[in-house]
């Protein structure tokens, strides 16, 4: 009972699903991210833990986010990649939230 229970649980949301729609928060969905190669490969690797907004509010070039699956993987339990979608999410990661102007000590107004 609980195993189909938690099925259900799973199941549900990724199915757009109306029951649960009350309790659970406001499912995900791949358009949050910016469009591009490697969206939905992207939403649907790491949204299996947490939200995207951990992602979204992340700035980091693409060395950092190679080493960010790597601790992932190693500290977090998410299944290793295949070096093919690695390769795809972290150009994706890199290309759409790389280090911000900003962080980089530039001043906008002054160029
Ligand atoms: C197996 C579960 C799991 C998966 C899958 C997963 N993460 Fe995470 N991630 C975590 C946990 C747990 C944390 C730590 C959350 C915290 O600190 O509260 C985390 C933290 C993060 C952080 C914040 C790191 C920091 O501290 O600056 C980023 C960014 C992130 N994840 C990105 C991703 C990306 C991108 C993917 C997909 C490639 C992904 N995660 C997939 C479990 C996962």
């Amino acid at each position: 009972m609980r195993a189909v229970l938690l099925a259900l649980a799973l199941a549900l949301p990724l199915a757009g699903g109306v029951a649960l729609a009350q309790t659970a928060p406001e499912p995900e969905e791949p358009s949050i991210l910016p469009a591009g190669d490697g969206q939905e490969e992207t939403f649907y690797a790491c949204t299996a833990c947490h939200s995207t907004s951990i992602i979204r509010r992340s700035a980091f070039n693409r060395e950092q986010w190679d080493g960010l699956m790597d601790w992932m993987v190693e500290k977090q339990g998410m299944n290793p990649l295949e070096p093919a979608a690695r390769r795809q999410i972290v150009d994706y990661l890199a290309q759409h939230f790389g280090p911000r102007p900003a962080a980089r000590g530039r001043n906008p107004f002054r160029e």
